[in-house]
């Protein structure tokens, strides 16, 4: 999003032990093991920014608080609602460099909790959209074999320019393991062409796509933010959208005249970052009537934020997390982000293209620790998913991210980073099970929460109600044009109750006169924690993937779904919405979509591991797995001495031997199964 974005000064990487977190840390200072439970003080902290403590403080009640009585009046043949919306709407990118510490380690050594994840979306929705790519597809190599036998590297060897990232070198087996998964969960992917070198372009990624993933490949990114590409030295600083769209050009050409890219239609352009350049002044080169029939999708980027300085210490002043932290508590967290895309997704509807949110979160450069993993980052995540569907984009790829550096500051507030969805298969700075070990960060239930409320017709419409606070917001979800569900969400946090609030809702009927539409009862899910600021332990109906390194990735505990009686002479249904907390309310049985989006299937993997510690990931690799930063030379480069004889970061697998089947919905990953 800035040119800063690029700039990684990681000054030191200090590896731990197997059964440890990697620390970074700046010259000077030893690195600690992070503790998770200590009450350390933020300022302290050391230890991986995933699992910084920081926790901040709930921004305060406004006075006077908004309405806490107010009723929602939905009508079937509701007007102003959105183009009709895919179950995987809420979609993951996940950056190329990652790939084989999320989705596996190779074609048969695939991640059980990712799975289950992934499954658990696929049960309310039909299916996962998945973006392997980002920065780093734009040097990816695809060679025949890597010598120490990984499916994807980095290759320090070929990066002299430490602003440059390195190049990445990556086999077949990176695709047959997202094929496997797709066999396994209904998972549909985005890949990328290297855009940087064009003359010509590598095609082998599209080629090996496409026969590999086959179906499953549904599109293929043309450019990662080009719009930064002058900044970033790769181009010339005065690189246009018309030299982008010449380049396009020449892509499209090599294309054509490959033999073994069959589907021609798939790019996806133009992925601006929407820094230097608006989408209009791409679309007004006329690229997309131009390349129409090569254009599977259109897509822009954007966060809303970006702690560079803290993370990267870049010029300028550090954001304050706790001065930030209010600008995502309310509905117009998501309209504005949204807003400068309004005219594209009317564009993109004139041109018959379906626009994509190809790479969001809180926040660029690692996120901010007390923003990125609280709860309210899941209620920001939630609405602001919730207003890019009634906005006209067809869907979002929320960057997903294996993080772990972690640099401590001067600056209070300003530590580390901490963008997380997921935080995998790391093992744990305490001993703990390697078992349950995965973290699951607060866009996850975004996404999960997104996923039932859209559900798995791919027809569903969404409106923004327009309630009178922001603090208040709700949305309208439709099949063929009749209320099904309603979200509701208190962005307050107060303890005392005295902020819930109850939203009378009633269909048809009231002053518009309609038939009495009002069900006798209907169902209600919770999305809930104690205040916005809550790290780990949200739960959904009930139900969590708890703290740190805690989950398996099936959710735990007894499901709660709330029955609530409706006043059907009234014609209303009070539903109560804690603050701070979402509701979503199923106006009918069949409008329940938990489980309504995959059957219950049963298979078996030949997935096997030793019990623990098998792995080693390349610690640079992760180190620049922020999702937008692909990471630079000097990375590792003082690294030297404090590697202390580590062969590299140990990634705890599951200490399970197979993945056996699916029973209700749920992969069956035990400790009964460890052979
Ligand atoms: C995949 O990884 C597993 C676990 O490390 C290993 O046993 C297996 O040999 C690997 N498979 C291939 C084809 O490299
Ligand atoms: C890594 O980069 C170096 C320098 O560019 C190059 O000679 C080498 O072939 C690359 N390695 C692989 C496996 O591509
Ligand atoms: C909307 O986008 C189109 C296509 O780029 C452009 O011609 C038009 O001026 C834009 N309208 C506004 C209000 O920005
Ligand atoms: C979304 O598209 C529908 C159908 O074209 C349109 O009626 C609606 O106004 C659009 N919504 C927004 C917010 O642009
Ligand atoms: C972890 O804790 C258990 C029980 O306290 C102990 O038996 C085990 O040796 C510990 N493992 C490690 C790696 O420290
Ligand atoms: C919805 O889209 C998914 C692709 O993500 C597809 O697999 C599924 O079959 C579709 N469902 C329906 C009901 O068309
Ligand atoms: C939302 O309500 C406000 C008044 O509360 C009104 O000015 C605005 O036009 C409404 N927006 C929509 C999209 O209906
Ligand atoms: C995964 O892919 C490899 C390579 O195509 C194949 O040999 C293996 O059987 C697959 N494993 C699963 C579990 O589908």
């Amino acid at each position: 999003m800035t040119l800063l974005r690029s700039f990684i000064f990681l000054s030191g990487l200090g590896l731990a032990h197997s059964a440890s977190v990697t620390v970074y840390y700046v010259p000077g200072q030893t690195p600690l093991t992070g503790s998770l439970t200590g009450a350390a003080a933020a300022a302290a902290y050391t230890g991986a920014a995933a699992y910084n403590p920081t926790v901040l403080n709930a921004p305060a009640l406004p006075n006077p608080l908004p309405p806490l009585q107010f009723p929602i009046q939905l009508q079937n043949g509701d007007s102003q609602l959105s183009i009709q919306q895919p179950g995987s709407f809420f979609g993951f990118s996940i950056e190329m460099s990652v790939a084989n510490q999320v989705l596996g380690k190779n074609s048969s050594a695939i991640q059980v909790p990712f799975l289950n994840l992934m499954g658990n979306l696929q049960q309310r929705s039909g299916g996962v959209h998945i973006r392997v790519g980002g920065n780093t597809q734009e040097t990816a190599v695809l060679v025949d074999q890597i010598s120490d036998g990984r499916i994807l590297e980095k290759n320090q060897t070929g990066s002299s320019n430490p602003t440059q990232t390195p190049p990445l070198i990556f086999t077949r087996d990176l695709l047959y393991m997202m094929r496997n998964i797709s066999s396994m969960v209904n998972v549909h992917w985005f890949l990328g062409i290297p855009f940087l070198e064009n003359d010509p372009s590598r095609l082998g990624i599209a080629e090996a796509g496409q026969s590999i993933l086959g179906d499953y490949l549904i599109g293929l990114q043309a450019g990662n933010e080009p719009d930064l590409y002058g900044q970033h030295q790769h181009r010339d600083p005065a690189y246009a959208p018309s030299d982008y769209v010449a380049e396009l050009q020449t892509l499209v050409q090599q294309i054509s005249s490959d033999a073994n890219v069959p589907n021609q239609g798939l790019l996806i352009a133009p992925n601006v970052a929407t820094g230097p350049w608006t989408p209009e002044m791409v679309w007004d080169t006329g690229m997309v009537d131009t390349f129409s029939s090569n254009l599977a999708f259109l897509a822009v980027e954007h966060y809303p934020a970006d702690n560079c300085v803290a993370q990267f210490h870049t010029p300028g002043t550090p954001v304050d997390p706790q001065q930030l932290f209010p600008s995502y508590l309310d509905h117009n967290a998501g309209i504005n982000i949204v807003k400068p895309y309004l005219n594209s997704t009317n564009f993109a509807q004139q041109k018959n293209k379906k626009l994509l949110m190809f790479e969001t979160n809180t926040g660029s450069c690692g996120g901010f620790a007390g923003i990125s993993d609280s709860f309210g980052a899941a209620l920001w995540g939630l609405d602001y998913a919730m207003q890019m569907a009634y906005s006209n984009f067809s869907g979002l790829c929320s960057i997903l991210v294996v993080k772990m550096s972690s640099i401590t500051l001067s600056h209070v507030g300003a530590l580390g980073s901490s963008v997380i969805i997921l935080t995998c298969s790391i093992a744990p700075p305490t001993n703990q099970s390697t078992f349950h070990q995965w973290t699951v960060g607060p866009i996850y239930y975004s996404a999960l929460a997104m996923a039932e409320a859209i559900g798995p017709s791919n027809t569903t419409q969404i409106k923004d109600l327009n309630t009178s606070s922001v603090l208040t917001p709700a949305y309208g979800i439709y099949e063929n044009g009749t209320p099904v569900r309603v979200a509701l969400f208190n962005y307050m946090t107060d303890p005392t109750g005295n902020s819930n609030y109850t939203a009378s809702i009633s269909i048809g009927g009231g002053t518009t006169g309609q038939p009495n539409g009002s069900p006798a009862q209907v169902k209600v899910k919770y999305l809930q924690a104690a205040s916005v600021s809550q790290k780990g332990n949200i739960t959904w109906a009930g139900q969590t993937f708890g703290d740190h390194f805690a989950s398996d990735g099936r959710p735990q505990g007894t499901e709660d779904i709330r029955v609530v009686q409706c006043d059907q002479n009234a014609n209303t249904c009070a539903i109560n919405v804690p603050a701070p907390g979402f509701a979503l309310v199923f106006l009918s049985d069949s409008a329940q979509t938990e489980t309504a989006g995959a059957p219950t299937t049963t298979f078996a993997t030949t997935f096997r591991t030793k019990t623990q510690n098998t792995a080693t990931v390349d610690p640079a690799v992760l180190a620049t797995s922020n999702g937008h930063s692909g990471g630079n030379g000097q990375l590792g480069s003082t690294s030297k001495g404090s590697v202390s004889g580590a062969s590299g970061l140990r990634q705890v697998l599951p200490g399970v031997s197979m993945i056996t089947a699916i029973v209700a919905g749920a992969w069956v990953v035990g400790q009964a199964l460890i052979r």
